[in-house]
C-alpha cells in the first residue's frame, strides 16, 4: 500500500468544494494555518474513539448536536452557552433512560462549510453561485459576496478556537455541575400537561436526593462537576483540513487537528473521491452519512477504505433516510455491515431526510417526522439485534422557530417570527429536550427488553 499523504486528496475527483481564483491568496492562508496550533490533540481524539467504541457495544450512547452551520454574524458566548447547556440537559435525561454514559459531541467549533444541492441560486432572474458557509463565501445575494474568499478560513479558525476555549471552560469550570444541570431541566414543560416528562424529571431528582442523603454529594468530585465535551464537523473544505493536519509524535499517525471527530457528508462520500481519501488517513474517529442512495457495495468499499484494521470506535455510520424510509434502507445496510463483519457505531440523524418547504415558504422539519424517524431507527435495530448507539440533531439552545411542532407547538405561521438558521432548520431548546425525553423512553424500553431476554 502506498503511504497516505495529507495532500493525497488533491489528485482525486472533488465535489462541493469552491474554486479559489486567487491562488496566491489561497496559498498564503494555507501557509498561515499550517503554522497555527491544532485545535485538538491526538490523545483527546483517541479517548473519543474509545467512548464511541463503547457506544457501539451498547455500553454508552452518543449525543451529537449543534448548528447546521455556525455563523460569523451570530457568534456569541450566549449562543455557545445555551447550546452547551441544552446538550447537557439532554445528556442527563438520556443517561437516566439508557443507564449508560452519554458521549457529548457538538456540531461546534468548526462546522462552517456546507454542501449544497445546487451550484447556483437564481433570484428574480439573477443567477449567482450558491452560499457555501461562512468559511467560504457570504450569504448576501451579490456577486462579490458569493466569490469564495480564502481569508475566511482564518476567521473560521479563530472562531473555532474561541468556541472551543469557552466549551473547555464550561466543561471543567463548575458550570456543568450535575446539580445545576438538573435544576435547569426541572422547569421544562411546566403546566403543559406533559406528566411523563415531569415524572422522569422527578425521578432524576429522587436519585440525586438519594445520593445526597447517602453522603454521595459529589460537590467536589470530578465525575459530578466536570464533563467531557467533544467537537465535530463535516470535513468538507479540504484545503482547511489539510492545513490543520498534524503528525502525532507519540503514534506516528496523522491527526485532523480541526476537531475531535470529522464526518463525510452524504454528497461527498464517493469511494474514490477526495473526501474519502482525506479521511482515510487521519487517526480521528470518522463519521459517514448514509442516505437512501447509499448502496451496500459502496458501503462495503467505504468501510474497507475508512477502517481497514476494523478498529472499534473508528467508524460511525450516521443514518439519515427520512421518516417512513428507514425500514426500506437500514436493514440492507446493516446486512452489508454484518457480511463484512465490520465494527461500526450506528447513529440516527432524523433531520436531513425530513426537510420540507412549508406553505409559508420556509424550509422546515416537522417534529413528528423527526421523532418518527428516531422510532423507526430503534425498531429496526431491535429487529436486527443490533445496537442503536446514538442520535445526531441539528439544534440550538436558542428559542428559535425553525422546526414545526413540539409541546410548545410551533405552527407554520410562527416560522417567520424567529427563523435565524444560517442553513437548515434546527430544533429549539424545548424541542431538543422533548426529543431527549422521548429517546430516553425508547432506551428504557430497550433496556427492559434486553433484561427480560437475558432472564428468559
Ligand atoms: C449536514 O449534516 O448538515 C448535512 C449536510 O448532512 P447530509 O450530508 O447528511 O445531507
Ligand atoms: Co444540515
Amino acid at each position: 500500500m502506498t503511504e497516505w499523504l495529507k495532500t493525497g486528496w488533491r489528485s482525486k475527483p472533488r465535489v462541493q468544494m469552491p474554486t479559489y481564483t486567487d491562488t496566491a491568496a489561497l496559498e498564503a492562508v494555507e501557509a498561515k494555518l499550517a503554522k497555527y496550533p491544532p485545535l485538538v490533540f491526538a490523545g483527546e481524539a483517541r479517548r473519543l474513539k474509545d467512548e464511541l467504541a463503547a457506544a457501539a457495544r451498547g455500553e454508552a450512547f452518543l449525543l451529537q448536536g449543534g448548528d447546521c452551520a455556525e455563523s460569523f454574524d451570530q457568534f456569541s458566548a450566549d449562543g455557545i452557552r445555551d447550546t452547551f447547556k441544552v446538550m447537557l440537559q439532554m445528556a442527563m435525561v438520556l443517561t437516566y433512560g439508557a443507564k449508560v454514559p452519554v458521549v457529548k459531541l457538538g456540531r461546534m467549533a468548526g462546522q462552517f462549510a456546507k454542501p449544497r444541492s445546487a451550484d447556483t441560486e437564481t433570484v428574480d432572474g439573477v443567477e449567482l453561485p450558491s452560499f457555501r458557509g461562512d468559511i467560504i463565501n457570504e450569504l448576501d445575494f451579490t456577486a462579490d459576496a458569493r466569490i469564495p474568499n480564502p481569508e475566511k478560513m482564518l476567521q473560521a479558525y479563530m472562531q473555532s478556537a474561541a468556541t472551543l476555549n469557552l466549551l473547555r471552560a464550561f466543561s471543567t469550570g463548575g458550570f456543568a455541575d450535575m446539580h445545576r444541570v438538573h435544576s435547569w431541566t426541572l422547569g421544562f414543560a411546566e403546566g403543559q400537561g406533559t406528566a411523563k416528562y415531569q415524572d422522569i424529571a422527578t425521578r432524576i431528582q429522587d436519585s440525586i436526593d438519594f445520593m445526597a442523603a447517602a453522603g454521595i454529594t459529589g460537590g467536589t468530585t470530578h465525575e459530578f462537576s466536570t464533563v467531557d465535551f467533544y467537537t465535530s464537523h463535516e470535513s468538507l473544505l479540504l484545503e482547511y483540513e489539510e492545513a490543520l493536519t498534524r503528525l502525532d509524535s507519540t503514534s506516528g499517525n496523522w491527526l485532523a487537528g480541526s476537531g475531535h471527530m470529522v464526518w463525510i457528508g452524504d454528497r461527498t462520500r464517493q469511494p474514490d473521491g477526495a473526501h474519502v481519501e482525506f479521511a482515510s488517513g487521519v487517526l480521528n474517529p470518522i463519521g459517514l452519512k448514509c442516505g437512501p442512495t447509499t448502496t451496500a457495495e459502496d458501503l462495503k468499499e467505504l468501510i474497507a477504505k475508512l477502517n481497514p484494521e476494523n478498529e472499534e470506535g473508528r467508524l460511525t455510520l450516521i443514518a439519515r433516510f427520512g421518516a417512513g424510509n428507514v425500514s426500506e434502507h437500514l436493514p440492507r445496510l446493516i446486512k452489508a455491515v454484518k457480511e463484512v463483519g465490520a465494527n461500526v457505531l450506528w447513529v440516527c440523524d432524523p433531520m436531513h431526510g425530513n426537510t420540507i418547504k412549508s406553505d409559508s415558504g420556509y424550509k422546515t422539519r416537522p417534529f413528528e417526522k423527526v421523532l418518527g424517524e428516531v422510532r423507526e431507527f430503534f425498531a429496526v435495530h431491535a429487529d436486527e439485534g443490533t445496537v442503536p448507539g446514538g442520535v445526531h440533531f441539528e439544534m440550538t439552545g436558542q428559542d428559535v422557530t425553525e422546526c414545526t411542532g413540539g409541546v410548545r407547538a410551533v405552527s407554520d405561521e410562527d416560522l417567520s417570527s424567529r427563523y435565524h438558521t444560517a442553513c437548515d432548520p434546527r430544533l429549539n431548546a424545548s424541542q431538543s429536550l422533548e426529543l431527549a425525553f422521548l429517546v430516553a423512553e425508547e432506551l428504557t424500553k430497550l433496556r427492559s427488553e434486553n433484561r427480560s431476554k437475558a432472564a428468559g
